[in-house]
């Protein structure tokens, strides 16, 4: 399914008035607290396959004084490339994780970061709140990505970009595989402008605009 045909189902299909499945939510909430201290280690190879060149990419073409909303920011790994003359919002749903990305921005001295425990699948933000949001390695494994996509396309600004890293085809501390993460963004209201391949068809860069109306 293409783009268009995607967005024209969107209105039929978003489910913001679904309840959170909360078992769901916290059993995958529980699985992160655990793994917060080996995730670095454990998550390595991924990393060194697809991840670390191509983080830096997401935070490109910013204006000084704009808002960055961070989705499942984990130990903090982007937090070296933010660049210092934004404001970034950083969320996760993990305690354990949110306090090793706390102290990796205390080690780097980065300043310009507010963090919040928050799930993607209930933003504590209003609409149209940020210039651009980021997410890496998340959505493979929120409980309802329709919802927490919505949400994200919720709380952006007209004209924002969102821009992912995601494993389509993977599991790892409760990855859900062979996930239509592709369908869902397109689903969530959002227009595709880039979707490259950066290990096999497994990890994907994609750079998103919203362009359906928003919840309100
Ligand atoms: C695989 S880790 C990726 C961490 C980091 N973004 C990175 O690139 O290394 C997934 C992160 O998303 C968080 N997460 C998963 N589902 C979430 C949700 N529903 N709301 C907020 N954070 C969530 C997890 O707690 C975890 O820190």
């Amino acid at each position: 399914m293409n783009n268009t045909e995607m967005n024209t189902k969107y209105n039929s299909n978003r489910n913001a008035d679904t309840k959170i499945d909360m078992l769901a939510t916290d059993e995958a909430r529980l699985i992160y607290d655990r793994h917060a201290g080996t995730y670095d280690i454990c998550s390595l190879p991924m990393e060194l396959m697809a991840g670390t060149a191509r983080r830096q990419e997401l935070f490109q073409g910013l204006k000084p004084g704009d808002s960055v909303i961070e989705i499942g920011v984990g130990t903090g790994r982007n937090i070296p490339h933010y660049p210092d003359n934004i404001q970034v919002t950083a969320i996760d749903f993990s305690e354990r994780m949110l306090d090793n990305a706390k102290r990796r921005a205390e080690k780097l001295n980065v300043e310009n970061v507010d963090f919040h425990l928050a799930d993607v699948q209930e933003l504590p933000f209003e609409n149209n709140s940020f210039d651009r949001a980021v997410t890496t390695f998340v959505f493979c494994s929120v409980p309802d990505p329709l919802k927490g996509l919505s949400e994200v396309n919720r709380v952006l600004k007209p004209g924002a970009r969102f821009d992912l890293l995601d494993n389509m085809t993977y599991r790892m501390m409760g990855a859900h595989i062979n996930r239509k993460t592709m369908d869902n963004i397109r689903l969530s209201g959002f227009h595709v402008e880039r979707e490259d391949n950066l290990f096999l068809d497994v990890v994907k860069r994609i750079s998103t605009v919203p362009v359906c109306s928003k919840y309100t």
